[in-house]
């Protein structure tokens, strides 16, 4: 398989990976997947578009070296750091010389922890900046997150091409290359958003406004087919993923509160409802809870990403929290979570660790925990779930920014030391 032209003077140079079955260990690729590179010649030079993985840098070569010669190379562009698209760069660098990197503003210090050195000769790029290849520019837009914090797309102004990163990209092999030659890849495209984009939705709403007024007439991502029938209905698809279908009909303005728990004997389903009539009387909060022994994991994360506080109720079983309450944490990668407001409580019956270990799981998940969980020995008594009562009502308080902190001062610190 030689280079493939998408348009006068622009190649595809990549390399096909068919016999891939799990690409960063998250993520399985049940078709393989494609490195997609370009390559874009100008009247006064010629631009490198990313690279591939180290171990098919031999067939990326091979098709670079069918469009162009090494010494004609002005420009290498890295949309996106990450070891499958820059692979090849050291190599390339070394064939080379001349040409100049650029790369966006978030990704210097980690060219440097790629390439260790401190001599690197590159120039940063933001939103707008461009470089010429004479009749041809290249203009850049800085797109964070999608998927690592250096992400950009670059845009080939007189063509109409979108070389787009990872972003409408997904991993699905078919050397027909083109997505009106593929075979049906819905199924991939759906799942790349979910696992690479996902978490960073609002970074994909901020891409899709500098994207979508470009309108696009061919985009060139950089795994999976290449996007030239329709490119626009992967824009929009983007956005569908990207913006909440469902409105909360309890109002723009109310915070919405979600109770996860499993419960073997009642005792933390009893919490549960409690922790819940708690919540409920703040104002402006909506209140839901859910029976994890009744549910599935995907929908739940659903209600996790739209909600602003999560409490899980768990009991401990041999020293932990059960499964179901972990099999939900860890499922919140596909998320952002961060700053959201989290809190546990649970039954238990000698020991009770599984209270504690949730919320360190949610510290860690950057969430914010400002209340601290209740832990009830096997049966609660009524003290114990006014307690509970209480505990919802707090959380309640802190989501609707309704707790008034003391804020304390040095002096006052020192004097309390004093007296300690
Ligand atoms: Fe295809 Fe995020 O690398």
């Amino acid at each position: 398989m030689s280079a493939i032209e998408l348009a006068p003077g622009v190649h595809w140079i990549g390399a096909l990976d068919p016999d891939l079955r799990e690409f960063d260990i998250i993520l399985k690729t049940a078709n393989g997947t494609t490195y997609n590179a370009y390559c874009v010649r100008g009247s006064e030079g010629v631009a490198v578009i990313d690279t591939v993985k180290e171990n098919r840098a031999e067939d990326f070569f091979a098709r670079l070296e069918a469009v162009t010669a090494y010494d004609e190379i002005k420009v290498i562009v890295l949309n996106h750091l990450e070891p499958d698209h820059t692979g090849a760069l050291p190599e390339l660098m070394r064939r080379a010389p001349q040409a100049r990197l650029y790369i966006s503003i978030k990704a210097q210090i980690m060219l440097k922890g790629l390439l260790k050195s401190d001599e690197l000769a590159y120039t940063p790029v933001n939103t707008g900046d461009s470089v010429s290849l004479g009749d041809r520019t290249l203009r850049f837009l800085h797109t964070p997150f999608l998927h690592w914090p250096d992400t950009q797309c670059t845009w080939l102004e007189e063509a109409g091409i979108l070389f787009s990163g990872d972003v409408f990209g997904c991993h699905y092999c078919d050397p027909r290359l083109f997505n009106d030659k593929v075979g049906d890849f819905r199924f991939s495209f759906e799942y790349y958003y979910q696992h690479i984009m996902r978490p960073f939705r609002e970074h994909v709403l901020d891409a899709l406004e500098l994207i979508e007024p470009l309108a696009p007439g061919l985009i060139a991502p950089a795994h999976g087919p290449i996007l030239r029938d329709a490119p626009a209905r992967y824009v929009h698809r983007y956005r569908q993923l990207a913006v909440p279908q469902l409105q909360n009909e309890a109002g723009d303005h109310a915070k919405t509160l979600v109770i996860f728990y499993l419960s073997s004997y009642g005792n933390t389903a009893r919490m549960a409802q409690a922790v819940r009539d708690g919540a409920e009387e703040v104002d402006g909060v909506r209140v839901s809870v859910y029976d994890l022994q009744g549910g599935e994991v995907g929908p739940f994360v659903d209600l996790v990403e739209g909600a602003d506080g999560i409490v899980f109720g768990s009991p401990t079983i041999n020293g932990d929290a059960v499964k179901p309450v972990w099999d939900l944490l860890s499922s919140l990668t596909m998320v952002n979570v961060r700053d959201k407001f989290g809190a546990a409580f649970g039954s238990y019956g000698w020991s009770g660790e599984a209270v504690s270990m949730l919320e360190d799981r949610m510290r860690g998940l950057k969430m914010r925990v400002p209340v601290k969980g209740v832990r009830v020995k096997l049966i609660p008594t009524d003290d114990e779930l006014t307690l509970c009562r209480a505990f919802g009502r707090d959380l309640a308080l802190n989501l609707t920014g309704q707790v008034v902190r003391k804020v304390i001062t040095m002096e006052e610190l020192n004097r309390s030391q004093a007296h300690a």
